[in-house]
């Protein structure tokens, strides 16, 4: 979430009751066992949004691994190299000692005893009202909780997933009339009917286990509900092998990264790649998260695609840079353009200790709006993980660089050991088919089909499709026989559908609700002069096209 003076004004957000049920009557998302009430944190697939997915998926795996950056050069002027790798979900529990995940990889977690209800304590935030036409509230010198309100007496106490006060919008969609880098945000908003100023502060952890006895229950309001907050690890634990026994504890991963970094070596000492190359990495991760929740958006199942990109720590800040800005430019080329999708650069006070820059690719989700929610994280984190695994596993993690360190007198290079830096862009692939179909869907009255999903073509599990205009006449026949033209060009892309039932106005609004870019229509001009309709998706508009020409202008729209 972002900082509210970064806050653009924003249109009304879509309705996210409105895109769930359409992914679920359109077979894009679906509740994980959804016939036994569901289970809280996982979701499942459907057809469409299976192939959306992969669609994802396979267009990071192109731009990042096997042609990385479009073929651009990186910033030492040559081509940027990367090269795949893939680990399992269960490691040595060492790894994660090594991470520092056993120890602290932690959500602080309350619980309400009345309702059952619970939250992160680090989600809680006190908010501080007063009259508007009294001076501005500040929280200076007073007690956590106490109210200074046109309603005295009452506590208000407020959830939200930011992870600092700064970026306090989208709790309620206010706009701050002042925000101080202190970590507190001044709003003008309403108040049990009564405008007032709000300044909102997070509790600290160390007001919250003091005065969790008096802190009002978020759920309930009233006091003495909560519980103490304490730490719970994210990491899901299972057993490996039959016994069972405390040694054979594991861990499902919570990220796919550390793979990689126990891999560095391996990779470096098996393939041509020299410093500096990235390895890319892409599955399923686990994390227990305390409160999933916003759809498919912190969920406790799901995918990462991550790039530990490995150089000499010289050239480290050069290339942090250079891949902060093409991963939001990969973004936006996918279809998050416009003022929905921000980079946002982190405070130095929210670093961690052993990085020294990290940017968010934030999208403005509806739940979110009209602030933004992570996308990705692209970390600069110095050669942290490499000490890490040294250090607990003994192996040696140094890369020795041939192409650096001393001439010899024989004119060859002595060659420069170091362990090397790591840029990682870290992106969510669910958090990145959520926010393309959020920003896909697409509401417009005036349409004989009002909703409709806005993809780009590249991603769109459905690149065309193929109408008879009536089921006779030799129409079916030659809708066929492009039908199979098309799937046997593109089936690697996505799905070309044929249909002849219903009207053609109803197979239209099909396709659209299913984002389908184009669909094709055979009739009565094209048995005579061997042409077809197209009729394209956002516009609704109508052209001609030779059927011979089909094939070339799918394949040009979809960038094949
Ligand atoms: N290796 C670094 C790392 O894992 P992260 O910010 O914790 O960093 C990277 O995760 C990305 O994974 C996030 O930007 C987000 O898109 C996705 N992600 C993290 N937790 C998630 C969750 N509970 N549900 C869905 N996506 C999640």
């Amino acid at each position: 979430m972002t900082d509210p003076a970064n806050t653009t004004a924003s249109p009304a957000p879509k309705s996210m009751d409105a895109i769930m049920a359409l992914c679920k009557r359109r077979g894009f998302i679906f509740q994980a066992s959804d016939i036994y009430g569901g289970i809280n944190g996982f979701w499942d697939y459907g057809p469409l949004g299976a192939q959306l997915k992969k669609n994802l998926r396979d267009a990071w795996w192109q731009d990042m691994i096997m042609r990385p950056c479009w073929g651009a050069n990186g910033p030492n002027g040559q081509p940027v190299r990367c090269v795949p790798l893939e680990t399992r979900i269960i490691q040595h529990p060492k790894v994660w000692e090594a991470s520092g995940h056993v120890a602290g990889f932690n959500d602080p977690m309350v619980d309400d005893k009345e309702t059952k209800g619970r939250f992160r304590a680090d989600h809680l935030i006190g908010a501080f009202c007063a009259p508007i036409d009294a001076p501005a509230p500040t929280t200076a010198g007073l007690p956590a909780f106490t109210i200074v309100s046109s309603t005295p007496g009452e506590a208000v106490t407020i959830l939200t997933d930011d992870k600092k006060l700064r970026k306090l919008l989208g709790v309620d969609g206010l706009e701050p009339v002042a925000a101080s880098s202190s970590g507190q945000a001044l709003f003008k908003c309403e108040y049990k009917g009564k405008p007032v100023h709000a300044l909102f502060a997070q509790v600290p952890m160390e007001t919250l286990k003091a005065q969790f006895g008096n802190i009002p229950s978020p759920f309930t309001g009233k006091p003495g509900s909560l519980t103490e907050p304490r730490q719970f690890n994210l990491m899901f634990k299972t057993y490996v092998g039959a016994t069972a026994s405390q040694d054979d504890i594991a861990y499902l991963r919570p990220e796919t990264a550390q793979g990689i970094f126990v891999h560095f070596k391996n990779v470096a000492d098996t393939t041509r790649v020299k410093m500096p190359f990235g390895i890319g990495n892409v599955g399923t991760s686990f994390r227990n998260e305390v409160t999933p929740r916003n759809f498919t958006f912190r969920s406790r199942e799901f995918e990462q695609m991550e790039l530990e990109f490995f150089c000499h720590p010289d050239e480290s800040q050069e290339w942090y840079k250079f891949w902060r800005d093409f991963r939001m430019e990969w973004w936006k080329r996918i279809g998050l353009a416009g003022e929905n999708l921000i980079l946002r650069e982190h405070d130095k006070d929210e670093l961690s200790h052993y990085s020294c820059g990290t940017s968010d690719v934030e999208y403005r989700f509806p739940f979110t709006a009209p602030g933004f929610g992570e996308l990705e994280g692209i970390a600069h984190r110095g050669n942290f993980d490499l000490t890490q695994h040294q250090k607990h596993s003994g192996a040696k993690m140094e890369y020795n660089d041939t192409e650096r360190g001393e001439i010899l007198p024989n004119g060859g290079r002595r060659g420069e050991r170091y362990l090397p830096h790591c840029i990682e862009p870290a992106a969510g692939l669910d958090r990145g088919v959520l926010a393309i179909l959020c920003e896909a869907y697409t509401k417009d009255e005036s349409r004989p089909s009002p909703e409709f999903m806005k993809f780009n073509p590249r991603v769109a599990p459905i690149k065309a499709a193929v109408f008879p205009l009536v089921g006779k006449d030799g129409m079916p026949e030659v809708a066929d026989k492009l039908h199979a033209e098309l799937s046997a060009r593109f089936w690697r892309l996505g799905a070309i559908e044929c249909d002849e039932k219903q009207t053609i106005g109803k197979r239209y609004a099909r396709m659209d609700e299913a984002g389908c870019p184009f669909c094709f229509t055979i009739d009565g001009d094209t048995l005579k002069d061997q042409t077809v309709t197209v009729r394209d998706r956002d516009t609704g508009g109508q052209q001609r096209i030779g059927i011979d020409k089909v094939s070339a202008f799918v394949a040009d729209k979809i960038g094949e």
